[in-house]
């Protein structure tokens, strides 16, 4: 069977550092309460209000496509993972094709809150094992500032703005997407959701008037489940293809809790120096978590290193990757 392999990773970041300290001064909170209840201690926003999702994901997609030396129009496919496309529609990913020159070729949105990144990666994998498709970018952007109410305390200090982009191709060895477990259960939807802007609450007046069009979340219900579901699906992700802890190079997390992300390594038996964590840096970047954590350990991974990729998010929504890193 024809594998998918990572074959280049990038990344784009605002430069723009927002601190808790400067959030001290926006809203009631301190940097004691949010690195301890968090590990957050700054995030990246994109300030310039001409500038969205897609010009993120395109800078990303631009140095991908530079450091793995190929053209634009060799793409086959672009999927973007992300909550805050540019539009409702046309896609980011058509935005995206547009930009960087990749004349006609396809592409589409995915959206499965924080987990956006993971079914995106699996979705363009299995393109790649189709046979049919050689080379598909997979961008995970997303500008979380325009959808955060900075009065609100209990979301505010948490989210950041990035993105990160691979390339996917059909692997030449043993390496590369080597497993894949998904879920969702909808039933958790009014725990972390935005309630006006779709088409049962379209954009009204009032709508905005009530702060309607902003992340709404009940942490603590959504902290108890993800503790849970992340360890749970690392841990099947392993068992399900014999790993033992000794035998996981890395674990690549997806960044909404240093706590959450604590509690999944425990599990998993792995020690904190084998765990991709850049919170304290980022924040929470939704669809970007993880591909800003492979782009940053880039240099440290080694070819057959193997990684298990685990998220949890809205929906809600979760899952693990085991990859078999490719170079
Ligand atoms: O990526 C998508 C998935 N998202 C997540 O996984 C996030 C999951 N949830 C969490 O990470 C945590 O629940 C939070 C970091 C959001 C909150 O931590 P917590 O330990 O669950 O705190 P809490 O919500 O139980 O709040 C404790 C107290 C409350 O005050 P009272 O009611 O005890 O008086 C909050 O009002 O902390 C208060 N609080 C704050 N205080 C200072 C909430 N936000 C803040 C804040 N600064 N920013």
């Amino acid at each position: 069977m024809i594998k998918a392999a990572i074959t280049a990773v990038s990344a784009y970041l605002p430069e723009y550092v927002l601190t808790n300290k400067e959030l001290e001064t926006m809203v009631d909170t301190t940097d004691e309460w949010i690195t301890s209840r968090s590990g957050i201690k700054e995030r990246r926003i994109l300030r310039d209000k001409d500038k969205a999702t897609a010009f993120m994901a395109t800078e990303a997609a631009k140095s991908l496509l530079k450091k793995r030396n190929i053209a634009a129009t060799e793409l086959d496919l672009i999927i973007v993972a992300t909550v805050t496309p540019d539009y409702q529609y046309p896609a980011t990913a058509n935005i995206v094709g547009d930009a960087i020159g990749a004349g006609d070729v396809w592409g589409f949105d995915v959206q499965a809150a924080c987990s956006s990144f993971i079914y995106a990666l699996e979705t363009g994998a299995r393109y790649i094992e189709s046979g049919r498709y050689k080379k598909v970018m997979v961008i995970g952007a997303d500008k979380m500032s325009s959808i955060i109410d900075y009065t609100d305390r209990n979301t505010c200090v948490l989210f950041g703005d990035g993105a990160g982009a691979v390339l996917l191709e059909p692997s030449t060895d043993e390496t590369g997407i080597i497993d894949c477990k998904m879920y969702s259960d909808g039933s958790g939807r009014k725990s972390l959701f935005q309630k006006a802007g779709g088409s049962l609450h379209p954009s009204t007046a009032e709508t905005v008037a009530n702060r309607e069009h902003f992340v709404t979340m009940d942490g603590q219900s959504v902290f108890k489940i993800a503790v849970i579901k992340m360890a749970d699906v690392a841990e099947e992700m392993m068992q399900r293809n014999k790993l033992s802890s000794e035998d996981v190079a890395w674990l690549v997390p997806h960044q909404a809790n240093k706590r959450i992300i604590d509690a999944t390594a425990h599990r998993m038996g792995i020690s904190t120096d084998k765990v991709m964590l850049n919170i304290q840096r980022y924040g929470n970047t939704t669809s970007a978590t993880l591909p800003l954590c492979l782009y940053e350990w880039e240099s440290q991974l080694k070819k057959g290193d193997n990684l298990i990729l685990t998220t949890f998010g809205a929906g809600f929504t979760w899952g693990a990757i085991y990859i078999k890193w490719s170079y």
